[in-house]
């Protein structure tokens, strides 16, 4: 990309919905290259909270972001608030990006964050996207950095809870996170060595998990690891709801599929069974190499599209190579996990 001379501008970058590791090397990497192009960076606090009302802020520089890559979480914080759904939530947004004097945003971002930064474009301000999500769900861009981190800490969990399992002869369902996908349960249950994979693309039948655990008892293989997605389904029945209310964007909290699971595979199987709760220690601590690159690589391109007046776009990774890729494409449907995919996984329990 060609980057030809310089703008006394400021830019405004916020992170919103679910923190996921690699958001500092994207603020890092956003930083350093806006500096160097003759920008101006401000950190907006809280996700787009931070436009809005007086809106928490600060002007970031070489030392604060400095190293920060390594860090997880991100230094701006995070919220899932939704401008869209507050009074004159627009209208502030607006005021405040003429009283920040800021020219461009740079939203980093999931479906949600980016679904905001869409209908802002529309309504006429400069925004760039960097997808983002551990749930690796955003489509127009091959992996979502915090995936790869997320992946990690699951399968490490995954294959850790093989010793207790096997010590006491018992099933473990472990849930991880993934509402409408099933990536991250794909990729740890495969890693980890799960005997089993449930994930919402695909409904389950509780027969053939309960045919597995007793196949697998006659095997003289008395015990089972059982993978589920928070958001999976049973063929028959409903999805498990841990709150009926909702978020600013419409979203129900999940969780509990585990827990359930595990008492219907005891009655039905008579084995002792348990269950683990994955939960946010899947968001949590350092990121991986790999999430620091792509954070840093989105990062550095998100700015140069700032600065080639790429407005309306997303920074996305494509083979090996980061683009800029359509903003609408990235919020169209979700990226779920093909059923070739699927079937290539389930050869270890289907044969
Ligand atoms: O960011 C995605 C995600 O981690 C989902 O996998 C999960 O369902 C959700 O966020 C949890 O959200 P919260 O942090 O608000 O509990």
């Amino acid at each position: 990309m060609s980057i030809t001379g310089s703008k006394q501008k400021q830019i405004g970058v916020l992170t919103g919905g679910g923190d996921a590791p690699g958001l500092n090397a994207v603020i890092r990497g956003i930083t350093v290259r806006g500096l160097s192009l003759g920008y101006d960076v401000l950190g907006l606090k809280h996700g787009w909270a931070g436009l809005l009302g007086e809106g928490e802020h600060d002007s970031l520089d070489l030392d604060k972001v400095e190293n920060i890559h390594t860090l997880g979480g991100t230094i701006l914080h995070t919220s899932r608030t939704n401008p869209y759904k507050v009074d004159n939530g627009i209208e502030q947004v607006k005021k405040n990006l003429k009283k920040l004097k800021i020219h461009c945003i740079i939203a980093i971002g999931g479906e949600d964050t980016l679904g905001v930064a869409w209908k802002l474009h529309k309504d006429g301000i400069k925004v760039v996207g960097v997808p983002k999500t551990i749930d690796n769900d955003v489509n127009a861009t091959d992996y979502t950095f915090g995936f790869d981190s997320a992946v990690n800490t699951a399968a490490e969990a995954i294959d850790s809870l093989h010793t207790t399992a096997s010590s006491h002869s018992r099933v473990l369902v472990v849930e991880v996170m993934g509402r409408h996908a099933g990536w991250l349960t794909l990729h740890a249950g495969m890693a980890g060595g799960a005997h089993m994979l449930l994930i919402p693309e695909v409904p389950y039948d509780i027969e053939e998990v309960c045919g597995l655990v007793m196949r697998r008892e006659k095997a003289g293989k008395a015990h089972t690891i059982i993978a589920v997605s928070e958001g999976a389904v049973p063929i028959k029945g409903k999805m498990i709801l841990q709150h009926q209310e909702k978020d600013a964007f419409g979203h129900v909290r999940l969780g509990g599929i585990a827990e359930d699971l595990a008492t219907e595979i005891q009655h039905r199987t008579g084995k002792e069974c348990r269950h683990v709760v994955l939960g946010h220690l899947q968001r949590s601590g350092h990121p991986s190499a790999f999430d620091r690159v792509l954070g840093t690589r989105l990062g550095v391109h998100a700015m140069e599209m700032v600065h080639n007046s790429e407005f309306g776009k997303i920074a996305a990774l494509r083979g090996n190579d980061i683009i800029s890729a359509s903003m609408q494409d990235a919020l169209g449907n979700l990226k779920v996990v093909p059923k070739s995919r699927y079937d290539e996984a389930s050869i270890f329990w289907r044969g």
